[in-house]
């Protein structure tokens, strides 16, 4: 059990954070003292999240599309203006299509990797840029799917494949300049939230469905729920 109040004092922003692991992560980094952004596209959906965490001024909704450069740019300002500096962000937006490569579009996969992979790089860029001095961390979500093989999601694989290897050049980057800031990223096998319960991937890949695929991939035959990869995310902070 993580011990309490151990983000008092830090100012967090935390992307796709109005839905599965990003929401655990806000709520979470709330309940540790943190102040966090609850960044998303789904601005209804950061909005209850920021009620749910409660506190006064510990959680403010921004919107936020991780593919788009400007948004970053309004997002990161209005963290800044609101509460003086950046300590943590945590890039957990993201999407999910389940089309064999042959009948996937170009816009499609595209669309995935604008989201998933630009996403991760525009907001390591924004936060080094803002952490830089101060120092501070970058947790990036990948997936197992960009280690393991999973028939069936060609281009959310090489999005998070791409994540996995981006994360570690930016990472020793950031320790080569010694500039404080500390990149980690997580590739968590399949976890219970919307995302697995709208897309029908991998669900050829073994008998018993999607949840059966998981467990015989993960090396510890686990199917996760979000909080426990939001505690995974607290630990590497
Ligand atoms: N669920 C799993 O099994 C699983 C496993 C491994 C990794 N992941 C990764 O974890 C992360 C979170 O996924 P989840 O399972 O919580 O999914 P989810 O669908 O519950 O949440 C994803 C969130 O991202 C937001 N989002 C989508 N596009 C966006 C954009 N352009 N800008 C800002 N926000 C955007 C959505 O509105 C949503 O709130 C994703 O990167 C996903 O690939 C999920």
């Amino acid at each position: 059990m993580v011990p309490n109040k151990r983000l008092a004092d830090k100012v967090s922003i935390v992307t796709g954070a109005a839905s599965g692991i990003g929401r655990a992560t806000a709520l979470l980094f709330a309940g540790q003292g943190s102040k966090v952004a609850v960044a998303d596209v789904d601005e209804v959906g950061a909005a209850a999240a920021v009620r749910e965490a409660g506190a006064h001024d510990s959680a403010l909704a921004v919107r936020l599309d991780v593919s788009a450069e400007s948004s970053w740019t309004n997002c990161i300002e209005t963290v800044v203006a609101r509460w003086g500096r950046l300590d943590v962000l945590v890039n957990c937006a993201g999407v999910a299509v389940a089309t064999p490569v042959e009948t996937t579009s170009l816009e499609e996969w595209r669309r995935v990797h604008a989201v998933n992979l630009d996403g991760v790089f525009l907001g390591t860029r924004a936060g080094i840029r803002a952490m830089r001095g101060r120092g501070g961390c970058i947790i990036n979500i990948a997936s197992l799917s960009g280690i393991e093989v999973f028939p069936g999601a060609a281009a959310y694989a090489s999005s998070k494949a791409a994540v996995i290897q981006f994360s570690k050049v930016a990472a020793a980057e950031c320790a080569h300049s010694a500039n404080g800031v500390r990149i980690t990223v997580i590739a968590p096998g399949g976890v219970k939230t919307p995302m697995w319960k709208t897309t029908r991937l991998w669900q050829d890949f073994a008998d018993g469905g999607e949840e059966a695929a998981w467990r015989k991939l993960d090396p510890q035959n686990c199917f996760y729920e979000p909080e426990e990869i939001a505690e995974c995310v607290l630990e590497t902070c």
